[in-house]
């Protein structure tokens, strides 16, 4: 099968924003206990931390790591994990039925996000809390010496402001699953004022206000419309969420399924231009896609401890998706997605990051691995910096029950001016035949291949476990080559691919 691709120096969608390479971490099952934090682990730091753990986060340059929830920052007092470790109540989560022992608060995870080389992006309670609460939190992490909440912060052992950009105002506030769900113009509302009253803090924050929880909610995306009338002026960028599942084991329908994103983001960006014109506003609103991944292996075993069978245990396995092959091609498509949309979509979070639906799995006193979704992951964060070029692609494609023609390429290319490189993310979601891919290079003058990997397997449902680490990982491909201005490839079916050009 062939596909023709035109790449033009000047046919650009956007500047990445670096932000779309972020993550996430929650107060969730072995996120935080077990995950980032063993005390008793050999490689534990003087904070506690894994060392292993911070290795594999390192490799993933993530501007920003989103903390501390998701569901669970709406009943949580982020009070509870600040101050003497021996006074931090156990409290009950109610959003995974747990206990939540706060060893770990915004001081230790300050520290890991140092030492992993990130950014904390925090989101305020806006579910079971309120406006005081959320100004409060605010001027503790971010606020001088000299005011109440500054100096406790230096009592507790930090004299310097954090410096926090990043707010999340609540979290799926959509979803009636949230503690403190709230309609539309409810929060809509407190929204505004809590952005207002932060603002009058300080006005260079960033401030993310909630989208919605998927696009099948009931409430969308009429939520943005609403949600937006009230907050446009007041914030940076509204949050998107969206899991991805193949439970009925529908390849085919499955790896069309970023069709569906693609419609979801192309929908919320109407809905901002929309309010934006009835508000008058030169301002742009963007999004902040702030949790998205697969998201269906462990469902049924997380059943009981959901329901409370178990009654409130400590860092349970919660959300322990193993992810196969097929995934990492799901994860190669979602990235080229927001490659592509990258005029619109300026933060993305990988959700979570370790243990929790996440690329890096750890064993308790043992090692941590890279999951099958790693890779497409570090692909793109590490070589997708640039700008986006806006591609012409003709393949041929199948009907999918989420679009028509769905093209068996998908492809994103990234131009890295500054470095002199261009570099291509191409799947194919062919079963069976490969892709002779040709991509026209006009305008970028001599290139050559520097670095190819590939992911290819005979099984899609390969997995990387504690006992195969390695058993689905990419290998170094050499069947790609430039001649007269154009890249050749063959790509696998079934295959992810990263070509890596040098333009100089
Ligand atoms: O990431 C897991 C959960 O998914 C988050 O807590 C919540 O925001 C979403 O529903």
């Amino acid at each position: 099968m062939r596909a023709s691709v035109t790449a033009h120096r000047d046919y650009v969608v956007s500047q990445i924003d670096d932000r779309l390479y972020s993550a996430f971490l929650e107060h969730l099952g072995r996120a935080i206990y077990t995950g980032i934090y063993e005390p008793s682990h050999p490689t534990a730091d003087g904070n506690g931390m894994r060392g292993d753990v911070i290795d594999l986060v390192r490799e993933l340059k993530a501007p920003l790591v989103r903390y501390p929830g998701g569901n669970f920052v709406s009943a949580y007092n982020w009070e509870d994990g600040v101050g003497p470790r021996e006074k931090r109540p156990t409290r009950l989560d109610l959003a995974w039925h747990t206990s939540e022992s706060n060893a770990v608060g915004l001081h230790e995870f300050s520290d890991w996000c140092d030492a992993t080389q990130t950014e904390m992006m925090l989101a305020i309670n806006l579910g079971s809390r309120g406006l005081d609460e959320a100004r409060n939190f605010v001027q503790y992490v971010n606020g001088p010496i000299g005011s109440y909440w500054g100096d406790l912060r230096k009592a507790n052992g930090r004299a310097e402001p954090f410096g926090v950009t990043h707010w999340c105002l609540g979290n799926e506030m959509d979803g009636p699953w949230q503690v403190g769900h709230k309609t539309a113009h409810e929060y809509g509302r407190l929204a505004s004022e809590v952005a207002k009253t932060l603002r009058a803090f300080d006005s260079k924050l960033e401030l993310i206000v909630c989208g919605s929880s998927h696009s099948d909610m009931r409430t969308y995306p009429e939520w943005e419309r609403v949600v937006l009338e009230h907050t446009y002026d007041a914030v940076d960028h509204i949050s998107l969420h969206m899991y991805f599942a193949n439970p009925t084991k529908n390849t085919a329908e499955y790896l069309a399924l970023n069709a569906k994103l693609d419609g979801y983001i192309v929908a919320v960006a109407s809905t901002i231009e929309f309010v934006r014109a009835m508000k008058r506003s030169r301002k742009r609103v963007t999004i902040c896609f702030d949790e998205w991944n697969v998201w269906y292996h462990s469902k049924e075993q997380d059943g009981a401890i959901l329901a409370g069978a178990e009654g409130w245990p400590h860092a349970p396995r919660l959300l322990e998706d193993i992810y196969n092959f097929e995934d990492a091609l799901q994860v190669g498509l979602i990235l080229n997605t927001f490659i592509r949309r990258s005029d619109v979509v300026k933060i993305a979070c990988i959700a979570q990051l370790v243990n929790v639906i996440a690329p890096i799995m750890t064993e308790p006193g043992g090692p941590a691995w890279r999951q099958t979704i790693y890779y497409p992951y570090y692909f793109a964060s590490v070589f997708g910096r640039g700008q986006a070029l806006q591609l012409a692609v003709k393949s041929p494609g199948y009907d999918a029950e989420v679009a028509d023609n769905v093209p068996y390429l998908d492809v994103a290319g990234v131009h890295d001016a500054d470095g002199a490189t261009l570099t291509f993310f191409a799947v194919n979601r062919n079963a069976s035949e490969p892709i002779d891919m040709e991509i026209s290079l006009q305008g970028f003058g001599s290139a050559r291949v520097v670095d190819h990997w590939e992911m290819t397997n005979t099984k899609l449902e390969a997995v990387n476990t504690l006992k195969a680490q390695s058993a689905v990982a990419p290998k170094k491909a050499t069947n790609a080559g430039v001649e007269d201005g154009v890249l050749l490839a063959r790509l696998p079916p079934y295959s992810y691919s990263m070509i890596r050009l040098s333009l100089a």
